[in-house]
């Protein structure tokens, strides 16, 4: 996409982990792809630990350098990138030091964008001191997850920033909604009308959502030991996934349409009762096992973990839907730490047939089933029932696969780099509303609270399996089970 809006990237917490692997490389490949951003755009990194712009491109080459694309790096483009980064040294504690940023910024055309890869706790502040030297004005600013530990914080936050920036100046980011994929389902749901009948309560008997992932909390386990799986992927990627799958057509593809719909769904969500929630969650801690034949230790065991802790690596939720759509149908998510393998998927499973004139194995599980894979090797495959060749009327699953890389060789785009263009672009289709946030919250909050008040530890699991017995259990009482479990 060719732009010639110009731009001021600004980028609070300049040297963290996410700024240095997803943040910076994802600007670089768009940089080094063309056209897509303003030759005259500008990078601004914010930090206090380095003494000024050569130290922080010795810091870029070093740290960030590695992170840069897959296919090795162009050093030409790679030299002309750093071109765009300036640097402005900033105690975050000192307000004042924000009068060199607005010196740093001044008479800059385009559009100023705050991108705030810092600790939640840090963005009241900085929104106050941007505003106190005039810079929220002709500006957009940019809100990693988590916003918030609960609605209560969560609604603090959006409250003093949403005293400082308009609505439409707030981009919450969910980097779940800038993957290919999940753009994809939105192609698959609208763009065919193939599906757009089954999609319902009449035809699906039930849909389960999986983020799996075989990586542990790696240094993070300061941040996640007071986070937890519910706060960190179920809140925010898995219920936005819920609302893509789920929501009806919306008019059109802008920002509002798409939105407004996924809202309908976060309220439609059925409230939990507190006394069903060991019925309908499970939640689970990972303890030492294999992974890929390699031994790996326990959560309690990992730097910065309390060895007493009671916070989950692994959620199973069931979810339901009270609208006419949806109505009855279970959604069983599911995520967790050091699984058995990594995979995001979807599994629509349509109901069997209501009669079947080809014999009982017509009847049976493998068909009637549409999996979209996200991550890794982005699939979608229907499964149906065939006949077998030979004689006689034996029927198996065989299945319809669509798979992006034969069709599509190239042009695919990361999370990050679609999210930051559109920030930079102004479009905020793909970002959180506040009102969606608060829905979500909205509802895990029982779950949550009922968790921290029965102070029970997490059902354990050994690392490298697929989580708790009792997430199977959770789903065999509704006569399913997980699809990794049919194979
Ligand atoms: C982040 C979570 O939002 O998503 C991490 O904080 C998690 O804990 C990550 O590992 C997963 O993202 P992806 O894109 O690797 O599936």
């Amino acid at each position: 996409m060719q732009t010639d809006s110009s731009f001021t990237f600004v980028l609070f917490g300049g040297t963290g982990d996410l700024s240095m692997r997803k943040i910076l490389p994802a600007l670089y490949e768009a940089h080094r792809a063309g056209g897509m951003l303003a030759d005259s755009g500008k990078i601004v990194a914010v930090a206090r630990h380095i003494a000024d712009r050569a130290a922080y491109i010795d810091w870029v080459n070093e740290h960030v350098k590695p992170h840069v694309s897959k296919n090795g790096v162009d050093e030409t483009a790679w030299a002309s990138f750093l071109d765009r980064i300036e640097f402005v040294k900033i105690d975050l504690g000192n307000p004042e030091d924000f009068t060199l940023l607005r010196d740093a910024l001044s008479g800059r055309p385009g559009i100023r964008v705050f991108y705030l890869a810092t600790g939640p706790s840090l963005f009241v502040p900085i929104c106050r001191a941007l505003a106190s030297v005039g810079l929220n004005e002709n500006s957009r600013i940019v809100l990693e997850k988590p916003l918030g530990y609960d609605l209560k914080s969560s609604n603090a936050i959006n409250d003093a920033v949403g005293e400082i920036f308009a609505e439409e100046q707030i981009y919450r980011i969910d980097h779940y909604l800038g993957k290919e994929p999940v753009q994809n389902l939105l192609a698959l749901r609208f763009g065919n009308v193939l599906f757009e009948p089954l999609w319902r309560r009449e035809w699906v008997e039930s849909i389960q959502i999986t983020i799996a992932e075989e990586l542990g909390v790696e240094a993070r386990g300061d941040f996640y030991d007071n986070t937890g799986a519910l706060r960190d992927m179920v809140q925010n990627h898995l219920l936005q996934l819920l609302s893509i799958v789920a929501m009806e057509p919306p008019h059109s593809m802008d920002s509002d349409s798409v939105r407004d719909e996924k809202l309908r769904v976060l309220r439609a969500l059925k409230p939990i009762d507190p006394r069903d929630i060991g019925k309908v969650a499970v939640r689970g801690q990972y303890h030492a096992g294999v992974i890929r034949g390699s031994a790996v230790p326990a959560y309690a065991t990992e730097p910065g973990v309390k060895p007493d802790s009671n916070t989950e690596t692994f959620v199973a939720v069931k979810v339901e839907i009270e609208n006419w759509r949806w109505a009855g149908v279970p959604f069983f998510l599911r995520t967790g730490k050091r699984l058995a393998d990594r995979v995001a998927e979807i599994v629509v499973n349509f109901r069997a047939v209501p009669h079947s004139a080809l014999g009982a194995s017509a009847l049976r599980g493998g068909a009637n089933r549409l999996v979209i894979r996200l991550q890794p090797n982005e699939t979608i495959r229907l499964y149906c029932l065939a006949k077998q060749p030979g004689e006689g009327m034996n029927l198996a699953s065989v299945h319809l696969d669509l798979a992006f890389d034969r069709f599509f060789r190239e042009g695919q785009m990361e999370a990050y780099q679609r999210l930051l263009l559109d920030v930079i672009n102004g479009r905020l289709a793909l970002f959180v509303r506040r009102d969606e946030q608060e829905a979500a919250w909205r509802w895990v909050e029982p779950i949550l609270n009922e968790w921290a008040t029965a102070n029970k530890p997490p059902k354990p699991y050994a690392a490298g399996t697929w989580g708790p017995a009792a997430a199977s259990a959770m789903l065999a009482q509704h006569g399913t089970c997980w699809l990794e479990e049919e194979n």
